[in-house]
C-alpha cells in the first residue's frame, strides 16, 4: 500500500494510472475506523484496479462548537486495517495542503442539504461538498462508495455528483450495527458504557415505528410522534429531529409507503448521534 500526503502527487500518480487504463475506487472517509468503513471497501474492490481511501477530518464541515478537536484519531491502527482490505492507496493529506492560506472556493448544494441534518448543523453539508469535490478531483476514482448511516450526506453527494457531471458513480452500501442494533459509528467512541446503553434509544425508535407500520399505520405523523415518545421517554438523550421522508427528495410524507425512511438525529451526553431505516413489511 503506498501512502500520499500531498494532493498533487497522488493527483499526478492518479492520472498516470489512468492513462493507462486503470479504474480507480475511493471511499472517503475520516478514519478512526470500524466494520462500517471497511464494508465500504469490499464494496468496491472488485470492481476496479486501484482501490484508494482518504482520511481527512475536514475542518470544514464542523461549526465551532463541534467536535473537530476531540475527533477520534488512530491513524497507524487505520493503515494497519486497511492495508488488510488490500487498499492500494492511502491518502492522508494536512489542513494546510487542502486548505492552503487564502484559500476561498465552497461548494454547496442547496435543496436537499436544507433539511434535516442540515438545519441542526448549518454549513455543514457545505463542507462536506466541498471537501468531496476537492478529493474526487484529486483521486479522480470511478466510482465512490458511502456509508447509508449518513443517509443525508450520501443523497447530497449523488446530487452533488449528478448536477455538475462529474464523472464518477456514487454506490452506498448499508448501515453496519453491533450486535444490539448501535449503527457503528466512529463518534461512538466517545460514550461511557451508561451513555452507550441509552444510545440504543436511536434504534430501537426505530423499530418501534416500524413496528406499528407494519401493523398498518400510515400517518408519517403518528410514526414521528411515536418515535418522539420513545426518545422522550429515555434518560440521557435529548431528540434533534425525527423525520420520515421520501427516500430520495427527503421531503417529509404525510402518507408512508414501503421504501418511505425514518431518520432520527439525538444528543446522548455531548455525543450528537444519527440513524435511519427504511419502512419495510419484513
Ligand atoms: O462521512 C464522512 O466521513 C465525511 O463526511 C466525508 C464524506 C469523508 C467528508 O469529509
Amino acid at each position: 500500500m503506498r501512502v500520499f500526503e500531498s494532493p498533487q502527487e497522488l493527483q499526478q500518480y492518479i492520472t498516470e494510472e489512468k492513462r493507462k487504463g486503470k479504474t480507480v475506487g475511493f471511499v472517503p472517509t475520516m478514519g478512526f475506523l470500524h466494520e462500517g468503513h471497511l464494508s465500504l471497501l469490499r464494496a468496491v474492490r472488485p470492481d476496479v484496479d486501484i482501490l484508494v481511501m482518504s482520511i481527512f477530518v475536514n475542518p470544514l464541515q464542523f461549526a465551532p462548537s463541534e467536535d473537530l478537536k476531540t475527533y477520534p484519531r488512530d491513524i497507524a491502527k487505520d493503515q494497519a486495517m486497511v492495508e488488510k482490505e488490500g487498499v492500494d492507496i492511502l491518502f492522508l493529506p494536512s489542513d494546510e495542503s487542502m486548505y492552503p492560506s487564502g484559500y476561498s472556493t465552497y461548494v454547496g448544494e442547496i435543496e436537499l442539504s436544507q433539511r434535516w441534518c442540515g438545519k441542526s448543523r448549518p454549513g455543514h453539508f457545505r463542507g462536506v461538498t466541498t471537501v468531496v469535490l476537492k478529493l474526487f478531483n484529486i483521486v479522480q476514482p470511478d466510482i465512490s462508495v458511502f456509508g447509508e448511516k449518513d443517509y443525508q450526506q450520501a443523497k447530497v453527494i449523488a446530487k452533488m455528483a449528478s448536477d455538475l457531471n462529474l464523472p464518477v458513480t456514487i454506490r452506498t452500501c448499508p448501515i453496519v450495527r453491533e450486535p444490539d442494533g448501535l449503527a457503528m459509528s466512529s463518534r461512538n467512541s466517545y460514550l461511557t458504557s451508561e451513555q452507550r446503553q441509552a444510545a440504543l434509544a436511536l434504534t430501537n425508535s426505530l423499530d418501534y415505528a416500524i413496528n406499528e407500520f407494519r401493523k398498518g399505520v400510515r400517518q408519517g405523523n403518528y410514526l414521528i410522534q411515536a418515535m418522539c415518545l420513545y426518545i422522550q421517554t429515555q434518560d440521557n438523550v435529548k431528540l434533534d429531529y425525527v423525520a420520515c421522508v421520501d427516500k430520495d427528495t427527503l421531503s417529509p410524507k404525510e402518507h408512508v409507503d414501503v421504501g418511505d425512511r425514518l431518520l432520527v438525529a439525538a444528543y446522548v451526553g455531548e455525543t450528537r448521534l444519527i440513524d435511519n431505516k427504511p419502512l419495510t413489511l419484513e
